[in-house]
């Protein structure tokens, strides 16, 4: 008893002794099977699943599983509002898909979701946390993307997101649109959802033009580079397909698709500027995204009832130095249109040669 007691005491004096000279307290890391050091041995379950998915699941490539996996990780987490309720990231896109599917902005995700529930039955997890894990693992996939946090121990979801509808932005909405429900779901800045469309670095769309699945958002869909923050920028003259899909409007680059809701973040005065910012500046669009990614992974759940995992993610190789930000091929800065109206956009060089078109992304 007493031997407690005073050990208890040591604890404690240890604790303030450090807390007095600025230190962290001592962490007690643990060491999983496969001999990775974590700070939590309850993310010693995460290592089977990584191994498993990187080359199974996602073909160890920043292709079309791990775009997939990267949408459905929003489509989760924004199905939450104060007023109207959702658990927000909480699998219920996966438990209760025969509602959540229904909702028109919820188009193409039976996909990633057939990819992912052999893997989340699998491995015992929740669909909350695998959802959000996998798009954590996507992320590492891509060159140039940023360490992202990951957090365990979401509940199984208690019903869907609400119905009929409009929990999920759609590319036809107007830019007050997309900032109110953003701000609402998970109190997004106009620049937090700038710097989340970063993700549209590494996409492409199915559905908006389904005779032409997989076009490309910017003409680099394997890299989380901000190519879409120059490329969207550019005076539009062509569709990719025969007709625009609802939500499309024109693109500069053949092969390219533009979201209307993009190409209007680009342009409208309370997002052109954030929208600028991160054309040509890497660092920025990475930080400012994982920030805004790390929001959104959690929404719904009180932070602190989760643990960090994150020391289980692997890091996203760096952009290669061949992919410096450039206007493509055929473009110059004439072809930018000027939205930001405190700052000019900044100066990039074309690539040599005639226009090219961008390919289509391979579909898994
Ligand atoms: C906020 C407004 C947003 C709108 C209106 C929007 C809209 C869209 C649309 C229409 C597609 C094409 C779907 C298809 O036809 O296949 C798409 C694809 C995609 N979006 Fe968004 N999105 C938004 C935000 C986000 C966010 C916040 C993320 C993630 C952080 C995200 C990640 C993606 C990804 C990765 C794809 C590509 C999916 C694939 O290639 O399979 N989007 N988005």
């Amino acid at each position: 008893m007493f031997a407690k007691k005073l050990s208890a005491a040591l604890v404690s004096v240890a604790l303030l002794h450090h807390s007095v000279y600025g230190l962290a307290p001592p962490m007690r890391r643990a060491t999983c099977s496969g001999g990775q050091s974590v700070a939590n041995a309850q993310c010693c379950q995460w290592f089977p699943v990584l191994e498993d998915i990187l080359p199974n699941m996602f073909d160890n490539e920043c292709g079309d599983d791990a775009h997939g996996a990267l949408r459905l990780s929003f489509h989760d987490a924004i199905g939450f509002s104060p007023s109207k309720g959702g658990g927000g990231a909480d699998g219920s896109i996966i438990v209760f898909n025969s509602t959540e599917l229904q909702f028109p902005a919820n188009n193409g995700l039976d996909d990633p979701i057939n990819t992912e529930v052999p893997f989340i039955e699998k491995h015992n997890v929740t669909p909350g946390d695998f959802i959000q894990f996998a798009a954590a693992v996507s992320l590492s996939l891509c060159a140039g993307a940023p360490k992202v946090q990951f957090m365990m121990g979401r509940p199984m979801p208690t019903g869907p997101a609400p119905g009929p509808d409009g929990l999920v932005p759609e590319p036809f909405d107007n830019v007050d649109v997309i900032l109110a429900r953003m701000n609402d779901a998970g109190g997004f800045s106009p620049t937090d959802v700038v710097a989340l469309l970063a993700s549209h670095s590494i996409a492409g769309a199915d559905d908006v033009d389904p005779t032409i699945p997989g076009t490309p958002f910017d003409s680099t869909p394997e890299l989380f580079d901000t190519q879409v923050f120059i490329e969207v920028q550019l005076r539009g003259t062509q569709f990719p397909g025969r007709q625009p899909g609802q939500g499309e409007v024109m693109s500069a680059v053949a092969g390219e698709m533009r979201l209307q809701s993009d190409h209007l973040m680009a342009r409208d005065s309370a997002t052109s500027c954030a929208w600028q910012s991160f054309a040509g500046n890497q660092a920025a669009a990475q930080s400012a995204f994982a920030k805004a990614f790390n929001k959104m992974a959690v929404i719904g759940h009180n932070p602190t009832n989760l643990i960090d995992c994150s020391d289980v993610l692997p890091s996203a190789p760096p952009l290669p130095a061949s992919a410096a930000a450039h206007l493509p091929a055929g473009q110059s800065q004439n072809d930018i249109e000027q939205a930001c109206a405190t700052a000019p956009f900044p100066t990039f060089t074309a690539q040599p040669g005639p226009a090219t078109t961008v390919p289509a992304i391979p579909q898994a």
